[in-house]
């Protein structure tokens, strides 16, 4: 990312304080950030603490003769690569989709001639508004690109679809359109890690997968430029920066989460999901009794993960489903199998016989089935 420059535009929301760690991970990213701060945008961070972070001048006023002797509004417009705005408001966005430029950031804004991306940040019944919907659409057909918003607890203590995106996504968002890898513009859901199934408050099942083989494929498809979605268990592994991590802990929960993730179109199942679980996990630590039999368990199966991704419609099923076949013996003729009963499209053999889970090395094969349509 070194040499790439944004021009990130700081409007007037409760989020605008979110806009700080995203100036940090941008540095920290090596991009070059320029800043301009609406008047609304002052009222909730300062001139001061923006320039602290992002190691230079910001950018307030249209008509400031200082500013505009150094940089007219002009040549601050074109002079980054991207201009992201974070929040962006609904005020500013109906400014933006009516071509209004009564302001710095509304004028930079229509003279620019870079790619616009918005990461909206509002109310939920703002977001709905008949009227913000109408600009929202306005924005993408005119090529400005969206990251979020997302959905949860608002600062005006409703519900729902309105969030800003955190600061690690809108990040993803600027380096996947920086990014001219192979996978630009591709999104891919990455499933990696174990499963923990409950027995009791204190005990689960598990096995000794690291994470560390689908963290490093999620690291690399979002190197090629993928937007990535991992879905992880319980592992020690910190994630990469610039995919969207969602933590599970049972296979049911991983379903969920990777079912919220769709559409993609690539998915790879690297996790090793638990088979099985406990019908009726007990709600108390189940207690030794000295003497006593030991308790009985009774398992019921998990829901195939792989299998049910891989059967959906052909309108929402990722155009690439590749599956991960862990085996101690009988390598190919199991994965082979378990290509054609997990209707997959490819499948990677893993040899796990010997010290490999937990490992940093593995030997695998690649099976591919029929050519995906
Ligand atoms: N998988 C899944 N959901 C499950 C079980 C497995 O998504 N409930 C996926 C894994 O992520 C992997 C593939 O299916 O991509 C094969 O997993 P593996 O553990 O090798 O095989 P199983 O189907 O569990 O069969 P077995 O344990 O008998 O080898």
């Amino acid at each position: 990312m070194n040499g790439r420059k944004v021009l990130l535009i700081i409007s007037g929301g409760i989020s605008a304080y979110k806009s700080l760690s995203l100036i940090r991970l941008l540095r920290k990213s090596e991009i070059t950030v320029r800043v301009i701060l609406t008047k609304a945008g002052k009222e909730f961070v300062t001139p001061l603490s923006v320039s602290a972070l992002c190691g230079g001048k910001v950018y307030c006023d249209l008509f400031d003769l200082d500013d505009e002797a150094e940089m007219g509004h002009i040549e601050l417009s074109r002079s980054a690569d991207l201009l992201v705005v974070a929040p962006a408001t609904a005020d500013l966005m109906a400014k933006m989709a009516n071509g209004l430029a009564n302001d710095l950031a509304s004028t930079c804004l229509l003279a620019t001639d870079k790619p616009v991306l918005l990461a909206p940040a509002m109310n939920v019944r703002m977001w709905e508004n008949a009227a913000n919907q109408r600009n929202i659409q306005t924005l993408i057909n005119d090529g400005s690109s969206l990251v979020g918003p997302n959905e949860g607890d608002m600062a005006c203590g409703e519900f729902g679809l309105g969030r800003m995106a955190e600061p690690e996504e809108i990040l993803a968002a600027i380096k996947a359109s920086f990014s001219s890898g192979c996978l630009a513009g591709k999104t891919a859901l990455v499933t990696a890690g174990p499963t923990y199934e409950p027995i009791d408050p204190v005990r689960y099942l598990a096995n000794r997968s690291s994470g560390k083989q689908g963290y490093a494929i999620a690291k690399s498809l979002a190197d090629l430029g993928a937007e990535v979605t991992l879905v992880s268990g319980p592992v020690n592994i910190t994630p990469p920066s610039e995919v969207h991590l969602l933590q599970v802990e049972t296979a049911q929960e991983m379903l969920v989460a990777a079912q919220k993730s769709l559409p993609v179109d690539i998915a790879i199942f690297t996790a090793a999901v638990a088979d099985w679980r406990i019908d009726k996990p007990n709600d108390q630590k189940i207690k030794k009794q000295i003497g006593e039999p030991i308790p009985e368990m009774e398992f019921i199966e998990n829901p195939d993960i792989l299998a049910i991704i891989s059967a959906l419609p052909k309108a929402t099923r990722p155009k690439l489903v590749i599956g991960f076949a862990a085996e101690t013996e009988n390598l190919l003729e199991n994965a082979a199998n378990k290509l054609s009963t997990k209707n997959c499209d490819w499948i990677i053999a893993n040899d796990i016989s010997g010290d490999v889970m937990g490992g940093d090395h593995n030997q695998v094969a690649l099976l591919m089935g029929d050519e995906p349509q």
